[in-house]
């Protein structure tokens, strides 16, 4: 069964392959074997195939591993077109399924008779818009005699739990026989942790889309894009918006960005919008979606001014010794055996000890962009956050590491600046995380270097021209840095 599905996956794959291979001998190999942008996210039809093979694992595999893990006989989401259960999503390719039609009930139960067998488990989908939609749904119920009836209500605050609307959950119970109101019960973990896990086979798709926005991120922190003293933190933001559009993807926030700068006659750090300026030091929020997956990133840049080829040094170690330190150290406390708030509390302990100021916010990330399961801090609340924070960090779930260090700049008159970051990780069955497409490490620069005796930016997908392009950079850099030490 597996293997088929497996089979199924890999022609899809050879197929697009084959496909673009004779594209580009009809194109007579215009793209000089660069990676298109058609091979890195694949055609809509494709993204179907893919999506739905998706949908099948989470449903067949995922889904009765996870009911037999709590427990649970058998589970119903009902809902009607437009007011869908949260849950509904992992169950279809977002590709073709716009909404649920009319009623739909989706009901999950195991066939006793059949023990543990694979085949125990049972899915039945009944859409209709007549009574008859109950009538097929009881008589699912006296087939296979649960002796629990899962349905997705909580009110302890677990958004992804509680997809059953009260008008809904009325009419369920109203026609319902009478001996499963005894058996109806709550078990908010399973819609939550069915939400977070993630098929084995989305990661590649997940990796390549993280490429592309943070090539995105790196397009737009250039001077191909900001000209210093006219380019806007607002023109910035609809770039963004306009870039993502082009490439034929979609979005699940406004992209933000701002400007903190040092107003060296008042001795002071501000925070603002408006005109970005030589010396500003700036930051993006920016994520992209594609096939019902989204990604979250921070990242950080600084303009340089007429002369100078480099950050000042204070805004290195910013990074490197404080926020990407407290990265390093979620990543390592991030394990199967705690909770969000157990993380959040060792980290910041963590923090402390090794006199690193700053706060952690991070979330799980996936299907929805602030997805399901624990969370490990937020903004506001860092002693621990109610009901979401008190979840296990689940196997095989994705999250947003997002977090600030306060950092004192010397460059700056010892004024704090903050270092927001946020990077993408995945956490593995064994509950090791790793970052989808490595993190930030180093500012980008704006300005000077990253100009390179005429060169534009290279095309955002071709790998092999951006690391000649960085390289370029750093030699101009080092060349910048030599006339300046002569002068
Ligand atoms: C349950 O499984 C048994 C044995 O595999 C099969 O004979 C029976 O038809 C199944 N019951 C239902 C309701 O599908
Ligand atoms: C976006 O989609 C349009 C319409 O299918 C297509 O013509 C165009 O090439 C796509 N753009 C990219 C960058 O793939
Ligand atoms: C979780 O705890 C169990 C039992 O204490 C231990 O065997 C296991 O190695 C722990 N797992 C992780 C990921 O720390
Ligand atoms: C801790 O950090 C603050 C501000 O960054 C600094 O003034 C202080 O000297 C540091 N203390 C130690 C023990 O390193
Ligand atoms: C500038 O302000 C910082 C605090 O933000 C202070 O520590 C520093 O002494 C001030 N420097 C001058 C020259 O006033």
């Amino acid at each position: 069964m597996k293997l088929e599905l497996s089979l199924l996956l890999l022609c899809v794959l050879l197929c697009a392959g084959l496909a673009s291979a004779q594209r580009e001998k009809e194109t007579g190999g215009a793209n000089n074997g660069k990676e298109t942008l058609l091979e890195l996210l694949p055609s809509l039809r494709q993204q179907d195939a893919i999506a739905r093979e998706w949908a099948r694992e989470r449903e067949h595999t995922i889904l009765p591993a996870l009911m037999r893990l709590h427990g649970v006989d058998a589970w119903v989401l009902s809902m009607r077109e437009y007011n869908e259960d949260p849950a509904f999503w992992p169950l279809v390719s977002r590709t073709t399924t716009f909404a649920a039609r009319r009623r739909t009930l989706k009901a999950f139960a195991f066939n006793k008779t059949s023990g543990n067998s694979e085949d125990a488990f049972v899915s039945r989908t009944f859409v209709d818009n007549t009574p008859q939609v109950w009538a097929d749904f009881n008589s699912f119920l006296t087939q296979f005699d649960p002796s629990v009836l899962t349905i997705n209500i909580d009110a302890s605050g677990n958004n992804f739990a509680d997809g059953l609307h009260a008008g809904e959950h009325e009419l369920l119970v109203s026609q319902l026989p009478w001996l499963y109101w005894l058996r109806l019960r709550r078990v908010p973990i399973l819609a939550t942790q069915f939400i977070a896990t993630r098929p084995d086979s989305m990661l590649p798709y997940f990796k390549k889309l993280m490429r592309v926005a943070h090539a995105i991120i790196r397009e737009g922190f250039s001077t191909d894009v900001i000209i210093p003293g006219v380019t806007t933190t607002e023109d910035l933001s609809w770039f963004f918006r306009d870039r993502i559009q082009s490439l034929n993807l979609t979005t699940w926030f406004h992209p933000s960005v701002d400007i903190q700068r040092y107003d060296k006659a008042a001795n002071t750090t501000r925070t603002l919008s408006g005109i970005i300026e030589v010396g500003d030091f700036i930051w993006t929020d920016f994520g992209v979606t594609f096939m019902g997956m989204n990604t979250d990133t921070q990242h950080v840049g600084y303009v340089l001014r007429e002369h100078e080829a480099d950050v000042p040094l204070g805004f290195k170690l910013g990074l490197t010794e404080h926020s990407n330190v407290i990265q390093d150290i979620l990543l390592k406390e991030i394990n199967l055996n705690r909770t969000g708030n157990e993380v959040l509390k060792i980290t910041l302990d963590e923090m402390a000890r090794r006199n690193i100021s700053g706060t952690v916010y991070c979330h799980p990330i996936g299907d929805y962009g602030h997805s399901a399961g624990s969370l490990i801090g937020m903004t506001n609340l860092q002693d621990g956050v109610p009901v979401l924070g008190d979840l296990p960090i689940f196997p095989n779930m994705w999250y947003s590491i997002e977090l600030q260090a306060n950092v004192p700049i010397p460059e700056w008159g010892g004024g704090i600046v903050n270092f927001r970051q946020e990077e993408d990780v995945y956490i593995d069955s064994h509950g090791v995380a790793r970052w989808v497409n490595g993190r930030q490490s180093k500012i980008h620069l704006i300005g000077n270097v990253d100009r390179v005796s005429g060169d534009s930016i290279p095309d955002l997908f071709d790998d092999a021209a951006f690391v000649n392009f960085e390289k370029k950079k750093m030699d101009k850099k080092v060349q910048m840095e030599k006339m300046i030490i002569q002068d």
